[in-house]
């Protein structure tokens, strides 16, 4: 299976806090922002730089600018949790929005909104936090391969094996970067142990 475990202490502390059921909906998309800092630097870590002199107030040395343009695209709803920690790290990417929400019965994603920013010559770090059967990130990545995106990363915060698989055979050039790989689904395809539904937890549509 090929997947990138980001194994930093910070990532299990704040993982851990975003797993606890008790965690309210302000907590956990502060919490979800952190998080997704630390994935974002694994995920860019290979980015191409361009090197230029630099003059600092006292002499001139060798300084550095990123080569590679990046194009954030969140899964909607879930994956809008993690944009803003891209849009500070980046603040000069461009930002595409892939509308998509699993059948509560049949676990199978129906489209509904896509729009996207020029995909070629750029890293496209495709956001959602659960990679639970792969159905959501192979549609989107479908549409971003479609649309001309040549290096896609898809970060998540947890996924899980059947999801991995999926991802892997339909589309072995995608980079998968998570903060864990969990055991498997449950027979609602929901990912164990998981965190539940990460879009209800976010904005509090949840039963209570
Ligand atoms: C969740 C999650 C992923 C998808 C993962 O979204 O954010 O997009 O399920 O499941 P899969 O790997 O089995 O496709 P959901 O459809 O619940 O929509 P939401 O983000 O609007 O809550
Ligand atoms: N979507 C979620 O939000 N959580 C899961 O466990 C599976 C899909």
């Amino acid at each position: 299976m090929q997947i990138e475990i980001v194994s930093h202490p910070l990532v299990k502390h704040i993982l851990t806090q975003l797993r606890d059921e008790r965690t309210e909906p302000a907590r956990f998309r502060a919490l979800a922002r952190q998080l997704t800092f630390l994935l974002a630097i694994e995920a860019t870590r290979d980015l191409p730089v361009r090197t230029h002199p630099v003059k600092t107030p006292l002499e001139t040395t060798e300084g550095y600018s990123l080569a590679k343009a990046i194009v954030a695209v969140p899964i909607l709803r879930a994956g809008l949790g993690m944009l803003e920690a891209l849009t500070e790290l980046f603040p000069d990417l461009r930002v595409g929005y892939i509308g998509l929400e699993r059948d509560e019965q049949t676990a199978i994603a129906r489209a509904y909104y896509c729009k996207l920013p020029p995909l070629d010559n750029s890293r496209v770090l495709l956001l959602d936090p659960m990679l639970a059967t792969g159905g959501s990130a192979a549609q989107a990545v479908e549409v971003l391969v479609n649309a001309g995106a040549e290096e896609i990363v898809h970060i998540c915060v947890v996924a899980a094996p059947e999801g991995v698989r999926l991802l892997n055979e339909k589309f072995p050039q995608v980079r998968i970067v998570a903060a864990s790989l969990d055991r498997g689904l449950n027979e609602r395809k929901f990912i164990l142990p998981g965190l539940g539904d990460f879009g209800d937890r976010l904005y509090g549509t949840g039963a209570r």
